[in-house]
């Protein structure tokens, strides 16, 4: 056991404040109860302006999985023609949960490390139809690209309005700009391990009234993840099914920590931890997997040189207290990725710099020592405005 406590920067899930972990250790009150109803209105009240959203936003028991395979269950029908836009293994999981339920998937799969690209999907879109539904993930934590959001969904709207857009926003949505109403989207997932900071549990789904439309035709088998049942119960204050209740105790003060830092300034730290980690990795000799122009703010892909052995590597990273994550996928023993994302702070990032200036020294590999700290301060500073 280290009894230092290490610096997990893996993209989710977080470390958490320690009074969102003591939240989470609080008694049981009855989730039919009054006290309940208050905690879940007050919670989903916050999540709409962080969702930037007047539509419902409902609260599902379940990893950023089932809030995905609840999009999928409860709008569609088998048979229906979606397109699913896939720049890495998660959009490939959106897809390959639309097949399992029975959907006509046409997948438009991009080179990993790239974004996907307005005009190439509005092609797809004019090719073919009509379409019932696109998949859209707006940050693709396995190859660390944020895709543009706001111009895929106008290229669809444009090409297919009658299109539903349902976006996997779980690993970027309380971290970087998103607008779900502003941009027309019809239904966005996220998830509490991430930008939250809150332990994994549960999954929240925005949903708008094309999309409830939608739902009262949707033949799609489903019963755990029929998020119209979520609704009905929400409007009594309550779950069809028993909730994760601690994390919601967890969610509450972690909201009211981010309402306290506000969203500008959320955004500003990640786009400065971001800065902070490319400018440092690169100082170190890594390239970077993500097009530049798309890299994310909540989490950086980066390639393992051929003479760097992944486990060797890892190893001594946790020695020093730093958890990473490797590659997914075909990227696996290719990659390895650093999380930046919720309770993350600029000193963090400097923290995982040294231990990744010394394990490289101990693995003999040419680094300057204080040099990739330097370069991920410096990014960080230029990103606050702070140095030129
Ligand atoms: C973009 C994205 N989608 C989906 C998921 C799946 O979430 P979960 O592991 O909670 O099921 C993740 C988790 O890392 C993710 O980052």
């Amino acid at each position: 056991m280290n009894r230092f406590e290490p610096n997990l920067r893996i993209p989710g899930p977080t470390s958490l404040p320690d009074a969102v972990r003591e939240a989470g250790a609080r008694q049981m009150v009855n989730h039919r109860g009054p006290e309940f109803a208050v905690l879940q209105n007050r919670i989903i009240d916050r999540l709409k302006t962080f969702f930037k959203t007047q539509n419902d936003v409902l609260i599902v028991t379940a990893a950023g999985t089932g809030g995905l395979e609840s999009a999928i269950v409860s709008f569609l029908s088998p048979g229906d023609k979606v397109l699913a836009v896939t720049i890495g293994a998660f959009g490939d999981r959106f897809a390959k949960i639309a097949t399992v339920y029975g959907a006509d998937v046409t997948k438009q799969s991009y080179e990993w490390g790239k974004a996907a690209e307005p005009a190439k999907v509005a092609e797809a879109l004019a090719a073919g139809g009509p379409w019932k539904a696109v998949l859209l993930t707006q940050n693709e934590t396995s190859t660390a690209v944020t895709n543009p959001i706001a111009e895929l969904a106008a290229a669809v709207k444009a090409a297919a309005p009658d299109a539903l857009i349902l976006v996997d926003a779980i690993s970027g949505l309380g971290a970087v700009p998103f607008e779900t109403d502003a941009w027309g989207l019809d239904v966005v997932v996220s998830g509490s391990q991430k930008a939250w900071m809150v332990a994994p549990g549960l999954s929240f789904v925005a949903v708008s009234p094309r999309a409830w439309e939608a739902a009262a035709v949707a033949k799609m088998p489903k019963f755990y993840f029929d998020l119209a049942a979520h609704k009905t119960s929400a409007e009594s204050g309550q779950t069809p099914w028993t909730p994760a209740v601690a994390v919601m105790f967890q969610l509450d003060v972690a909201l009211e920590m981010m309402e306290q830092e506000t969203l500008p300034e959320i955004w500003k730290r990640h786009t400065a931890v971001g800065a902070a980690v490319r400018a440092g990795l690169q100082t170190l000799g890594f390239k970077l997997l993500a097009d530049p122009a798309f890299a994310s703010d909540t989490v950086t892909g980066a390639w393992l040189p051929e003479d760097l052995d992944w486990k060797a590597f890892n190893g001594k990273l946790r020695k020093l207290g730093l958890v990473v994550a490797g590659g997914q996928g075909a990227l696996k023993g290719k990659i390895f990725r650093i999380g930046h994302l919720g309770h993350v702070t600029v000193p963090a990032i400097l923290n995982a710099m040294a231990v990744l200036e010394q394990t490289l020294i101990e693995l003999d590999r040419p680094v300057k020592p204080g040099a990739a700290v330097e370069a991920a301060q410096v990014a960080a500073l230029r990103a606050l405005g702070l140095a030129k």
